[in-house]
């Protein structure tokens, strides 16, 4: 295949291979697929991509960053509901061996759409399988009956294997887990954030995407608190008219893809986002993908269906970009959590994870709460009862009766709570204020996928030639150097242009192997948006020429004024044009 009719996919990855952004990790022994190494570029390429996202979320609106262990004690996602619903459907090729998602295959083979396939029983994929005579893509052989594989990475945590140990598949919990310290240390007021930038572990079944598929990714969550009774969304007031492209759930429910344009403002009053703080969220990663290079018109937020959103979900919208090999791609995920991961852990640890808030003054009210009865849980739980008895009586009552039903008990921790030690009673109760759990909306992003996206929209062809026009804010390397030829004291003097752009804080490379021609074309496809060349001319009078990478325009300035006018360009505060005088042509 020529460069004509191969995707963009194939051609991205072989330019990132050879030019070193990144390549499937362990080739010395055949590869590991699932897993990259990011080479010089795409380390760098990569980290500015972060240091965006933390621009954004930590130095422009305040949210907190931490950093926590990838494994996790057993207990942290079983208290998160991913033990239980962190599965995914799998079949195995009863020829070859080979196994895949379910779903993904009848969504490539069958072209059944997401809303589809998500809902299928295992019964029901099976059925799928043989109704459209899905074969291995391998070697064509029909396949066994469906299960589900749980795609967390399991571990034991020491050498005691009974201490089971899960690598997180989100940054989320570990933020949630510690939230009773969060909250303190962010001065015990709502709505504050919290983000988490690091690696993720998912054991994906047949990962054969490259960057948007992997087996360990690096995963950037934020957990928004809010109180939902006044979620305080000081943004929307900047935020009101971005527009967002939505698909939305009763659309897809019609089997139509239709795109409506809305404003965040009406997003709200029309009800398809139920809470203010994901709709700004969702402006804030259109608004970063657009930085990143993607037309807004390549963007998209597709709404999940009940069945396809995660179990911890109210509402999720997927943020979605086209891609030519693999048409529309989930970028970022936008989930209303609710209460429930902080109310799962206060069940499941026994530790208090609510916040209070006083009312301006005390009020009466009727309400049906789980009331500890303190003389049978005295003779059982001794010193700890008072703690006990505190969190039940907030814990909610429905669910209480639901588990002595179908249980016979309710776990509280490590603690078994028999219905003898309780009553489910209505009471009117005075109330100087109210213990509540936050609800949190989570902004979700993966970064690799957003590394993939910005290098398909950074993709160029021009005159043959292949161009990686990143926006220049996050270009790996800023600026090259060149000696036009490599005597008569032109390296020296590139050398000395070279170091001073490094000592001003310049990404910069030097470059003198090879005709200009050959270097140019070298510095378009790694993506160096601009190239100071120094020639005859810069001997006599200190003038250089600047190239820019995307037009090939040349301007003409001094050395001594480059610094402060690149750190403006670099700043998106002034064009190319104003870097110098036009070069005569
Ligand atoms: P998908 O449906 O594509 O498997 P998901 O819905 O499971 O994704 P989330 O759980 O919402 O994804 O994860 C948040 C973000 O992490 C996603 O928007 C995506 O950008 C990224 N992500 C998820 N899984 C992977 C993976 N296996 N490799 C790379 N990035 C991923
Ligand atoms: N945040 C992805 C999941 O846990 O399902």
């Amino acid at each position: 295949m020529n460069s004509q009719t191969q995707d963009k996919f194939t051609l991205i990855n072989e330019l990132a291979r050879r030019r070193g952004f990144f390549w499937q990790s362990y080739e010395i022994y055949g590869g590991a697929s699932g897993f990259v190494t990011y080479g010089f570029l795409g380390t760098r390429l990569k980290q500015n991509i972060e240091k965006k996202l933390r621009d954004l979320f930590v130095n422009k609106l305040g949210i907190l960053e931490i950093e926590a262990p990838i494994i996790a004690p057993a207990k942290v996602f079983e208290a998160s509901g991913h033990v239980e619903h962190f599965k995914e459907p799998m079949v195995e090729c009863l020829k070859c061996g080979r196994r895949f998602r379910a779903d993904h295959l009848l969504k490539e083979k069958a072209r059944l759409s997401e809303t589809e396939v998500e809902k299928l029983t295992l019964e029901e994929l099976k059925n799928a399988i043989e109704r459209n005579d899905v074969r291995c893509p391998e070697c064509g052989g029909a396949f066994g009956e469906p299960k589900y594989f749980l795609t967390m990475f399991k571990t034991s945590i020491g050498p005691y294997s009974e201490a089971v140990g899960y690598g997180r598949p989100e940054a989320a919990q570990n933020i949630f887990v510690e939230f009773r310290r969060l909250y303190e240390n962010a001065r015990e007021k709502l709505p504050f954030g919290v983000m988490q930038i690091g690696h993720a572990l998912r054991n994906e079944i047949s990962p054969r995407q490259g960057l948007i598929r992997l087996r360990e990714f690096t995963i950037v969550d934020v957990e928004f608190f809010f109180d939902p009774e006044e979620p305080n969304c000081y943004l929307l007031k900047d935020l009101e008219n971005e527009t967002l492209r939505l698909v939305l759930a009763e659309s897809k429910l019609r089997g139509s893809e239709e795109i409506v344009e809305v404003t965040v403002k009406e997003a709200l009053e029309k009800g398809f986002i139920k809470v203010p703080w994901q709709a700004v969220f969702m402006a804030l990663a259109k608004k970063l993908l657009t930085e990143l290079g993607v037309p807004a018109e390549k963007q998209r937020f597709i709404e999940k269906l009940p069945w396809e959103r995660a179990h911890y979900s109210l509402q999720s919208f997927d943020q979605e970009v086209y891609v030519d090999r693999w048409g529309w791609v989930e970028v970022s995920g936008h989930a209303y959590r609710t209460d429930y991961d902080l109310k799962r852990h206060m069940q499941f640890s026994g530790v208090d994870t609510r916040v209070f808030k006083e009312y301006e003054k005390p009020v009466e009210i009727e309400k049906t709460v789980v009331k500890p009865l303190m003389a049978k849980l005295g003779p059982k739980f001794k010193g700890e009862t008072q703690k006990i008895a505190e969190i039940l009586a907030e814990m909610n009552p429905e669910e209480v009766e639901e588990s002595f039903k179908k249980k016979g008990y309710y776990m509280l921790g490590e603690h078994k709570i028999l219905p003898e030690y309780v009553e489910i009673v209505k009471c009117k109760v005075t109330e100087k204020g109210k213990h509540f759990i936050p609800h949190v909306v989570e902004p979700s992003f993966g970064l690799d996928r957003l590394v993939y996206v910005t290098l398909e929209y950074a993709y160029h062809v021009k005159d043959d030639r292949v161009i990686l026009s990143f926006p220049r804010d996050i270009a790996p390397i800023q600026v090259g150097v060149y000696p036009l030829v490599s005597k008569d004291g032109l390296p020296e003097k590139a050398m000395q242009v070279y170091k001073m752009l490094i000592d001003e804080g310049f990404i910069a490379e030097y470059d003198e192997a090879g005709s200009i021609g050959r270097r140019y074309a070298r510095a378009d496809e790694a993506g160096i948006p601009l190239g100071i060349t120094i020639d005859y001319e810069t001997l006599k009078d200190d003038t250089v020429t600047i190239r820019d990478r995307d037009t090939w325009r040349q301007v003409r300035n001094k050395i001594a004024v480059l610094p402060e006018l690149l750190h403006k360009y670099f700043r998106n505060k002034i064009d190319f044009e104003d870097l110098g005088e036009p070069l005569k042509e």
